[in-house]
């Protein structure tokens, strides 16, 4: 099948903050697409998009990178990014955002897509799922063009942690964390291999059980060592995988936060599902053969982000869905 790959790609990314600047870094230096990084504290977007223009006679890139308050510069993105919002502080869980990212989200959400109205938007912003909901239902886009960013960085902490306990690299180990990102998540154990080896034949079940639970907690370890302020690498990391997937037209197969419509036997919910990612934005969504226990638990992950969105849905009734 050709490729769709997108001709002079555009990406904004909204919220110049940790994630966001880090996430433009990556796009320009890996020549992904032209970037523009927008946010509501003047001069932090220009002077970051400065800062990295001036890096381009060492980490060459053909594509422009913009800083700016404004959403006419976004205008005709192929790719919006929302990382927009506050980070968790220490003790605070990631459904105490809800309110205030809530209004964030809507608010980006409808200024980008009324410029962009082609765009694919990925949310970063959490509590994730919730946060992809509220941008589905505001933008009206049909729900394979709004997807969270949650999976591929869960799978990333888990397959970093399997590493480290067999010591083997990172990349010789393959997984799929499901479900909601929140202390429910799903690490699917029974397709969790190494070299293709099922990594119950490697692990004792109570090591494995360590790391699933080091896995679920694993942004908030890095909160805690922190004090301000979240992760930021490996979530910039696994939201260029993304971009790039959408604007090379890669059709990978990604965890990724999407609506489900039945899939799962689970309806009318953002929820992290293995999903195939191309020039389109989410071109299937792949029902595997779940083990008993990991598909009771998916359920229980989906009321928890059905749960914690009751307490977000009011904000749509305040901000009805772009015209
Ligand atoms: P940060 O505080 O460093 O940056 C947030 C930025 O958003 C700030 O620059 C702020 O000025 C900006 N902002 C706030 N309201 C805005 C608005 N209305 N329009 C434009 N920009 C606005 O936070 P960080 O660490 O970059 O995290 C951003 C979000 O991503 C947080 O909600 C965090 O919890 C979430 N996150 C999600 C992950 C995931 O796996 N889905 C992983 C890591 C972070
Ligand atoms: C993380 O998992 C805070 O959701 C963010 O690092």
């Amino acid at each position: 099948m050709a490729s769709a790959a997108l001709r002079n790609p555009k990406v904004t990314v909204v919220g110049a903050g940790n994630v966001g600047a880090t996430l433009a870094q990556r796009i320009a230096y890996r020549n992904l697409a032209h970037v523009v990084l927008i946010d509501i504290i003047e001069g932090r977007p220009q002077g970051l998009a400065l800062d990295l223009r001036e890096s381009q006679p060492i980490e060459p890139g053909s594509y422009s990178i913009t800083g700016t308050n404004d959403y006419a510069d976004t205008a005709n993105s192929d790719v919006v990014v929302v990382t927009a919002g506050l980070p968790r502080k220490p003790g605070m869980s990631r459904d105490d955002l809800v309110q205030t990212n809530g209004k964030i989200v809507i608010d980006v959400v409808r200024r980008a897509i009324a410029v962009s109205p082609q765009a694919r938007f990925i949310i970063v912003t959490n509590p994730l799922d919730v946060m992809a909901y509220l941008a589905w239902r505001v933008s009206d886009l049909p729900s394979h063009r709004v997807m969270g960013m949650a999976g591929i960085l869960d799978s990333a902490r888990f397959r970093s942690f399997i590493a480290e306990a067999l010591r083997v690299p990172a990349q010789d180990v393959q997984t799929m964390v499901l479900g909601g990102h929140g202390d429910l998540m799903v690490p699917l154990l029974s397709h969790t291999t190494v070299s293709g080896i099922p990594v119950e034949q490697l692990l004792e079940a109570a090591a494995l059980e360590r790391l699933v639970e080091r896995t679920r907690n694993g942004g908030a370890e890095v909160v805690n060592h922190l004090k301000t302020g979240g992760a930021f690498y490996a979530p910039a990391a696994s939201a260029a995988v993304m971009v790039e997937a959408i604007v090379r037209d890669r059709a990978r197969l990604l965890p990724l936060s999407a609506h489900l419509d039945g899939q799962y036997g689970l309806s009318d919910v953002f929820l992290g599902v293995p999903c195939r990612l191309g020039c389109a934005g989410i071109e299937a969504i792949l029902e595997l053969q779940l083990a008993d226990r990991e598909q009771s638990a998916l359920a229980a992950s989906a009321r928890s982000v059905q749960q914690t969105l009751q307490a977000a849905l009011p904000l749509l009734e305040r901000h009805p869905a772009v015209a």
